[in-house]
């Protein structure tokens, strides 16, 4: 008999995060049967991941709504969820990371008798409020998870201070470099329509890549967000930013009211997961408030100013790839001018590391489990 495993994710980044365990665990087809339940918590982004890696999925849940809201969402997804665990009856199901559809994802397979494996497990800032609401789903399916992959030792650290027991916790690296390191030659070898356009109109021109999407940042903290970039804009116009704009109306809003006519800044529709690893390596640096994006950076060299004030990532901060600056106007410009102004200070930031692992996460997580069922 075959181990049933079910995979539930629902958003554009732990989309990425799971592929690459997708296709693992298909590559072992002799000891699982694996199938793939989307709960399309995003739609347009999750579905150019899934294009990018080839990834059918079993199950569609269809689930994303414009603007939805947490409880709506939470609600919907755990209801969703129990027609398809009833009817596929999984042995192990695989949540990632953070999201609603994570923590939803975990209690519905709780409710159903699987055995829970969180990927991603251990990442904590134990700040409820920061990142909101992903630090409490975080929390909350380490709670309920029989088996914790753990990106780094650090993050194992965190779970045992919960009392997670030792023995369910497995040290494997992040996926996300599985993902990164599996992609960058197809995106080499095989450039898409946009980024042989964008290649023509950059030139030479110095880039600033930005990303930002964080409901602690919605409101206030993107009109501070915005002011900086304009400034920075203002003050170097011969360095072109490039901001693919998540599709979050609460996003959309205030970047294009006050981003959306200035000579060098250019908005873009969120880029298909390969074109936007093409725009990281081609940027001289990066401003974002996004997770995965602090986990691929060391890997590729790339500076990150992050616009958070905390984060569950310190490695990326101790290994001199990441600073924190907050959503504070000035911070993100003067941070931003120094990194492009002052050449050794750059030259330090963007030296290779590796934090998050070595391509291998996805192997030992299979390994694990067939363990596990011997
Ligand atoms: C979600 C996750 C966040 C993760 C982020 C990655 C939660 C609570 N938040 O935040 O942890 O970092 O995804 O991007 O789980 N939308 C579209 N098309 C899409 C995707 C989003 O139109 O393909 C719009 C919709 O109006 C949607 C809104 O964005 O209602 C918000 O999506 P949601 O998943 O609730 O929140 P994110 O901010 O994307
Ligand atoms: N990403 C992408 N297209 C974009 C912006 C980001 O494919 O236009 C990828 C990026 O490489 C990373 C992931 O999306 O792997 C990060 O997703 P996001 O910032 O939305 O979420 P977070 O990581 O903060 O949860």
């Amino acid at each position: 008999m075959r181990t049933k495993n079910l995979i539930i994710f629902g958003t554009r980044p732990e989309a990425i995060k799971m592929a690459p365990l997708v296709q693992e665990f298909k590559a072992n087809a002799e000891n699982f049967e694996t199938k793939v339940c989307v709960t399309a918590q995003h739609r347009e982004m999750l579905d150019q991941v899934l294009e990018f890696f080839e990834i059918i999925p079993d199950f569609d849940l269809n689930l994303m709504k414009p603007g939805q809201n947490l409880y709506d969402l939470t609600a919907d997804i755990i209801v969703q969820l129990k027609e398809v665990l009833e009817e596929f009856q999984p042995d192990y199901v695989y949540v990632h990371g953070d999201t609603t559809t994570t923590m939803a994802g975990s209690i519905a397979s709780f409710y159903s008798g699987a055995k829970v494996c969180h990927v991603e497990a251990g990442l904590r800032t134990f700040n409820k409020r920061s990142p909101f609401p992903e630090e409490v789903n975080r929390q909350v399916t380490g709670r309920i998870a029989d088996v914790h992959f753990a990106p780094t030792s650090t993050s194992k650290e965190n779970l045992l201070q919960e009392n997670i027991a030792k023995e369910s916790i497995v040290i494997t690296g992040n996926t996300v470099i599985d993902a990164l390191l599996g992609s960058v030659e197809k995106v080499n070898e095989n450039p898409s329509q946009l980024i042989k356009e964008l290649q023509k109109e950059l030139g030479e021109q110095e880039v600033v890549l930005v990303t930002g999407h964080r409901r602690e940042n919605h409101g206030a903290g993107f009109e501070r967000i915005c002011k900086a970039l304009k400034q920075i804009a203002e003050q170097k116009p011969q360095v072109m930013i490039v901001y693919p704009v998540h599709l979050n109306p609460k996003v959309q809003e205030p970047v294009n009211r006050i981003l959306g006519d200035i000579q060098n800044i250019k908005l873009i529709d969120p880029l298909a997961y390969q074109d936007f690893i093409w725009l990281m390596n081609r940027s001289k640096l990066i401003i974002t408030d996004s997770g995965g994006v602090q986990e691929e950076a060391p890997s590729l060299g790339k500076p990150v100013l992050v616009m958070r004030d905390t984060t569950e990532r310190p490695e990326a901060v101790e290994v001199g790839t990441v600073i924190l600056v907050g959503t504070d106007t000035d911070k993100i410009i003067n941070e931003t001018l120094d990194l492009l102004n002052n050449e050794s200070r750059f030259e330090e930031m963007s030296k290779l590391h590796n934090p998050y692992g070595d391509g291998e996460a996805c192997k030992r997580i299979v390994t694990h489990i067939r363990n596990l069922e011997q």
